[in-house]
C-alpha cells in the first residue's frame, strides 16, 4: 500500500474496528528509563507478536514529562537509529508517523524518516537526538 493510500485508508477507516486497529497498531509507546539526560529503552520494544509470529516495528514512539512532543525512535537496522522530535518545524504542530514518514496535520508538511523535509510549507528538518545502540539497549541523549 503506498502512503497515500494508507492515509487515506487510516482518515477513512476511522468508523471501523479493525482499520483502525491496523493504523493504530504502528503508533506503539514503548516502556522506557532516564538515566541523567539520557533516555534508555530495550531494543525488544521494537518486537511484536501477530499470528504467533515474531515482526518488527519500523518505530516507537517516547512519552517523556521533560519534552513537550513524542519522539519518533525509527530502526534501520540492529544498530541503527533516528530520534525524532515531533514538534513541526513551520509552526509547531505534533507531526503524525507513519511506517517510513511523516505527516503534519496542521498544513501538510511531510518528512522522511530521517526527519528530512520532503514536503512544504516546512522548510527546516524535525530536531534530532543523539541515539546510539550498546547491547540490547538503545540510548537516546536530550
Ligand atoms: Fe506543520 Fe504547518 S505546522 S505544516
Amino acid at each position: 500500500m503506498n502512503r497515500n493510500k494508507f492515509i487515506r485508508t487510516c482518515v477513512v477507516g476511522l468508523g471501523v474496528g479493525t482499520l483502525v486497529e491496523s493504523c493504530a497498531s504502528s503508533n506503539y509507546y514503548a516502556t522506557h528509563g532516564i538515566v541523567d539526560n539520557h533516555i534508555v529503552i530495550n531494543k525488544s520494544e521494537f518486537t511484536f507478536l501477530k499470528d504467533k509470529e515474531e515482526r518488527q516495528r519500523p518505530f516507537v514512539l517516547v512519552k517523556n514529562e521533560k519534552l513537550e512532543f513524542p519522539i519518533c525512535l525509527y530502526q534501520f537496522g540492529p544498530t541503527e537509529y533516528a530520534a525524532l522530535y515531533l514538534q513541526c518545524t513551520h509552526q509547531g504542530c505534533e507531526v503524525n508517523p507513519y511506517h517510513d514518514y511523516l505527516v503534519c496535520p496542521c498544513h501538510g508538511s511531510e518528512y522522511s524518516n530521517r526527519g528530512k523535509v520532503l514536503q512544504p510549507p516546512a522548510e527546516n528538518n524535525l530536531k534530532q537526538f543523539d541515539v546510539r545502540s550498546e547491547g540490547e539497549t538503545i540510548i537516546i541523549q536530550l
